[in-house]
């Protein structure tokens, strides 16, 4: 049996499912290149600002048993950096799309960058990050529904290219109502369902484990995968087809994986476990989510993706 992880976003094709989590393994162009060289379906950048930003003092990031947590709080080469890379790279190969990541630290900010990306030969998809936890100041956009609604209606009167945003987790049923009525309204080609869960606290022995921000930071890995999947899901249920998903969080082996695409994830994004892994995760988890498609007799994601089963 002939099994197949490719996958589409928008009008683009990807030959597997699997991408790396913006902030991991996606700083320089080095490691992007590893990535792209990889079986990976795709990368996307770490999240670009207008300036080269330092982010917050070290120690920043942090494994743990059950995951990760970070306050990474948004270093970064700057946005000319990542799309003079991308802008390079498409004109040497165009075997696979990409995704840069951005993010305004101010909506001023935000719409500077995504002229200038309007303005570039990028033929990529861009994310728009509305939930990074980690800049102490600046909340998460996106739990901000009036902001990131007045944000999408400006950015959406001038911006041209396929366009997707980072979403926080969100834990209440009354907010997933919300939240997709406000991006229903909009011509978004992707949502990125979840950022880390924004300020854990995780302490061994009697400290923490980080030092920004009295060691609060974003939880990642195994902590998460359950409010990952009830996002994705809460998404697949109430946006509108044209919008898809992309799945990220908590994915430790192919069946995290395949739960994602079962909740309706598109594409899925790997964070926590290409940290602590390195590269070799992509060829791993792909064996893995072929293993369990050839089990269930499913040649290609289409077959599954949303097929979640309810009680009766
Ligand atoms: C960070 O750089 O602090 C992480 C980025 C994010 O969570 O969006």
């Amino acid at each position: 049996m002939t099994v197949s992880l490719s996958t589409t976003i928008g009008n683009f094709t990807f030959d597997n499912c699997f991408m790396n989590a913006a902030g991991v393994h996606c700083y320089s162009k080095e490691e992007l290149l590893d990535i792209y060289q990889s079986n990976a379906g795709s990368f996307v950048t770490k999240t670009a600002t207008l300036e080269p930003r330092e982010g917050n003092p070290l120690p920043r990031y942090a494994d743990t048993s059950l995951g990760s947590i970070n306050s990474m709080g948004l270093p970064n080469l700057g946005l000319d950096y990542y799309l003079t890379f991308l802008e390079e790279l498409e004109q040497s190969s165009t075997t696979k799309p990409t995704f840069l990541s951005l993010t305004g630290l101010s909506s001023q900010e935000t719409h500077q960058l995504l002229n200038i990306v309007n303005q570039s030969s990028f033929q990529g998809l861009i994310e728009l990050n509305l939930s990074c936890p980690n800049v102490p100041g600046k909340p998460q956009v996106a739990y901000d529904f009036e902001t990131t609604n007045h944000l999408l209606a400006e950015v959406f009167t001038y911006f041209t290219k396929p366009l997707g945003i980072k979403l926080p987790p969100y834990f209440d049923i009354v907010h997933f109502d919300q939240a997709a009525a406000i991006f229903n309204q909009y011509p978004l080609v992707f949502v990125n369902c979840i950022n880390s869960i924004g300020n854990g606290l995780v302490i061994e022995d009697e400290s923490v484990l980080i030092r920004p921000k009295h060691g609060f930071g974003g939880l990642g890995g195994q902590y998460v995968k359950p409010t990952a999947l009830a996002n994705v899901h809460a998404f697949y249920q109430r946006l509108n087809p044209s919008i898809q998903i992309i799945g990220t969080g908590g994915v430790i082996n192919g069946r995290d994986a395949f739960e994602h695409i079962l909740c309706g994830a598109s594409m899925v994004q790997i964070g926590t476990t290409l940290h602590k892994e390195g590269i070799p995760a992509f060829q791993r988890l792909s064996q893995e989510l072929r293993e369990i498609m050839v089990q269930k007799g499913y040649e290609s994601i289409d077959d599954f993706r949303g097929e979640l089963k309810y009680f009766a």
